[in-house]
Order: structure tokens, then C-alpha cells, then sequence
């Protein structure tokens, strides 16, 4: 009975100042609440993204690299061509003729995710057409869209006005752009957006 006059005291000691943890150890709970693909802030997450000239996609392995989320790549069936004019004009009259480029099928269940970084480079100021693609054949009703754009300048206003008028059965996070001139900060750009 003696021994619990001190045992007591040295136990409730040692668990205000969290002893017994190392310090890497609390600091790696602050990391892991950022986490997404489990009980996270954002609950079960995932990156998808379009890429035509691997911009997005540094964007988007950034973001499923700090937030731990799965990732989708979405890919046309036809590719664009290598030459960034001809991609111009092919994209111009598609968008002058209503028109979206089929998209890969891919096997995901979205049913098992609650949140979705979804990216996509600024095609004439709006999302890319194969995002609209995605967009059209998925639903999305009740997940929670973090929206992420890259471009050579432009803002992202017009892209998220676009999202604005199509997610009307999702929540619509923050959105994040990264031009060109900034793209050496996409780390710290993307953990400031990922603390909102
Ligand atoms: C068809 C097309 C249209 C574009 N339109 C714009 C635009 O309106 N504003 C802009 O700042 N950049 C524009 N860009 C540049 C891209 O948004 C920018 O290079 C982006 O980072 C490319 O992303 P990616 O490498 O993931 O494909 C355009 C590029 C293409 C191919």
C-alpha cells in the first residue's frame, strides 16, 4: 500500500509532460492527422487528376504523397497530339462543338470515398475537357470536391465558377492554382491548402 504514495504521483508526472512517447512520436500524431485514407480530417480520399503535360500530375502525387490518399489518373482514349498547337486547335473546335473526348474506363468504386482532390490543368480558362468527361460520367452527389489547378497564369475564378455551376450535389472545398511562376513552392503551397 506504502508503494502507491509515490507510484501514483510519478505516473500522473510523467503523463502531463507525455513521457513514455518520444518526441518524434507526438510530432508524427500531428503529421498522421493529416492523413486522409482512414478516419482523416477529410475521411477516405482520393487524387484524381488529368495531366497532359505532367503539371497536374506533380501537383497530384504532392497532395497524395502528404495526405496518404489513393490516386487516379484520368487518360483519353485518343491522345492529344505532341505539339502544343495542334493541341490548341484540336481542343478549340472540340470546345466550339460541345464536344468531350472519350475517356479510359477505370475500375473504382467512388461509393467508398467521402472526399476527392480533384485536378486539372486551365484549358482556355476552365477546367480540361477530359475533367469535364470524368465529371459527367461519375456522381458525385455528397462527396466533398477539393478542386486543384494548374496553369501558365490564370487564375482559378473561372475554373471554380465552372464547378460551381456543375457540382450542385457536392460540397465544393477551397480550390488551389499553382502556375508556372510558383510551381518550385508546390510543397508549401499544397500543405498551406491541405491546413484550410
Ligand atoms: C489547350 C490548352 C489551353 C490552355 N489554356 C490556358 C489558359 O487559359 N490559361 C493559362 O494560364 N494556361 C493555359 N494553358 C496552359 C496550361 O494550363 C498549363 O501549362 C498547365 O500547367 C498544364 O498542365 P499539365 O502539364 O498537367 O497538362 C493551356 C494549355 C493548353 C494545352
Amino acid at each position: 500500500m506504502k508503494k502507491l504514495f509515490w507510484i501514483v504521483p510519478v505516473v500522473l508526472f510523467l503523463g502531463a509532460c507525455g513521457l513514455g512517447r518520444s518526441d518524434s512520436e507526438n510530432a508524427s500524431d500531428t503529421a498522421d492527422s493529416t492523413k486522409d485514407n482512414g478516419a482523416g480530417p477529410r475521411g477516405k480520399a482520393i487524387v484524381v487528376y488529368y495531366s497532359l503535360t505532367e503539371n497536374t500530375k506533380a501537383v497530384a502525387e504532392e497532395i497524395q504523397k502528404q495526405t496518404d490518399s489513393d490516386i487516379l489518373r484520368i487518360e483519353t482514349v485518343e491522345p492529344y497530339p505532341e505539339v502544343y498547337d495542334d493541341v490548341l486547335t484540336i481542343v478549340q473546335s472540340q470546345r466550339e462543338a460541345d464536344e468531350l473526348p472519350e475517356i479510359v474506363k477505370q475500375e473504382v468504386d467512388l461509393s467508398e470515398y467521402d472526399s476527392i482532390f480533384l485536378g486539372t490543368p486551365i484549358w482556355f480558362g476552365e477546367p480540361a475537357l477530359p475533367v469535364e468527361k470524368w465529371l459527367s460520367e461519375n456522381e458525385l452527389a455528397g462527396k466533398t470536391i477539393y478542386p486543384f489547378f494548374t496553369s501558365g497564369s490564370s487564375s482559378i475564378d473561372e475554373s471554380m465558377g465552372r464547378y460551381r455551376e456543375i457540382l450542385t450535389q457536392a460540397t465544393l472545398g477551397e480550390g488551389l492554382g499553382i502556375t508556372s511562376s510558383d510551381k518550385s513552392q508546390t510543397a508549401s503551397l499544397v500543405e498551406e491548402w491541405l491546413a484550410q
